[in-house]
């Protein structure tokens, strides 16, 4: 198995400029040594994208990702951001299908996958979420409802669209808690997403995903987390807001 490992840190609605500036540079400053088979990724907010792009251009195995982008490429929607001016800037990346996005901004099933549409024809790779809620893992129907959100999401793409896309499972019950899931959870879930897209796109195509976690995984858990089989790495919140613990994490195995 060839999947790239991926460490990705969202930043989500944190950090002033300043502090943006500091973060980047210290995460620069601290020289790591990322492998060929490994990407680390940086999500601040919208206006901290570019500075990201800049500071991290010529630093080895780093990529900038976006944390959200509109549905239409151009118009009169104000306020919005395209996938097509994030790719104008450097950025590689969008995480779409966020818990929070789909929660507070009301984004469903058949907008993102509008959303994932748009992103992959403007030339970015797609970091697409899913997971459920507290009810739902306690029903014991965790399985059958991700495997519905990944279907409504992303299963009218191509095979070949479809390399251009990550999965992060993020049980919306371990996100910000500091309740992470077990190893055993997770691996669980993502056994199940990957036989899921095997399913539908065969196994090659679903042993080439890069499937993450993400929910309270941080400097201490994510060693344990990442030596899973199918879990290919980490999509961090909190953790990822110090450079210390976030460098952890990127060189956890
Ligand atoms: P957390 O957030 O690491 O702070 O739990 C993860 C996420 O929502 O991506």
């Amino acid at each position: 198995m060839s999947r790239i490992k991926i460490v990705a840190g969202n930043w989500k609605m944190n950090n002033d400029a300043t502090q943006s500036s500091d973060l980047l540079n210290a995460l620069k400053a601290k020289k790591l040594t990322v492998s060929a088979d490994k990407k680390v990724i940086i999500a601040p907010p919208f206006i901290y994208l570019k500075e990201a792009v800049d500071t991290l251009k010529d630093v080895n195995g780093f990529a900038v990702a976006a944390q959200n982008c509109h549905h239409e490429n151009s118009g009169a929607f104000t306020g919005e951001v395209s996938a097509t001016m994030l790719k104008s800037i450097g950025c590689e990346y969008v995480i779409l299908g966020h818990s929070e996005r789909r929660e507070y901004n009301h984004e469903s099933d058949a907008l993102l996958a509008k959303k994932v549409d748009t992103a992959l024809a403007a030339g970015l790779k797609v970091i697409f979420c899913c997971g459920e809620a507290l009810e739902i893992r306690e029903a014991n129907t965790q399985n059958d409802f991700i495997s519905n959100q990944i279907e409504k999401g992303i299963f009218h793409l191509s095979a070949e669209q479809l390399q251009h896309v990550v999965i992060a499972y993020e049980p919306i019950w371990a996100i910000g808690t500091g309740k992470t899931a077990s190893a055993a959870q997770a691996q669980d879930m993502h056994t199940n997403i990957r036989q899921h897209l095997a399913h539908k796109y065969g196994a090659d195509s679903a042993d080439k995903m890069t499937i993450l976690y993400g929910g309270s995984c941080n400097a201490q858990n994510a060693s344990e987390l990442f030596s899973q089989k199918d879990i290919d790495g980490g999509l961090i919140g909190g953790a990822s807001l110090k450079a210390d613990d976030f460098a952890t994490i990127i060189n956890a195995r």
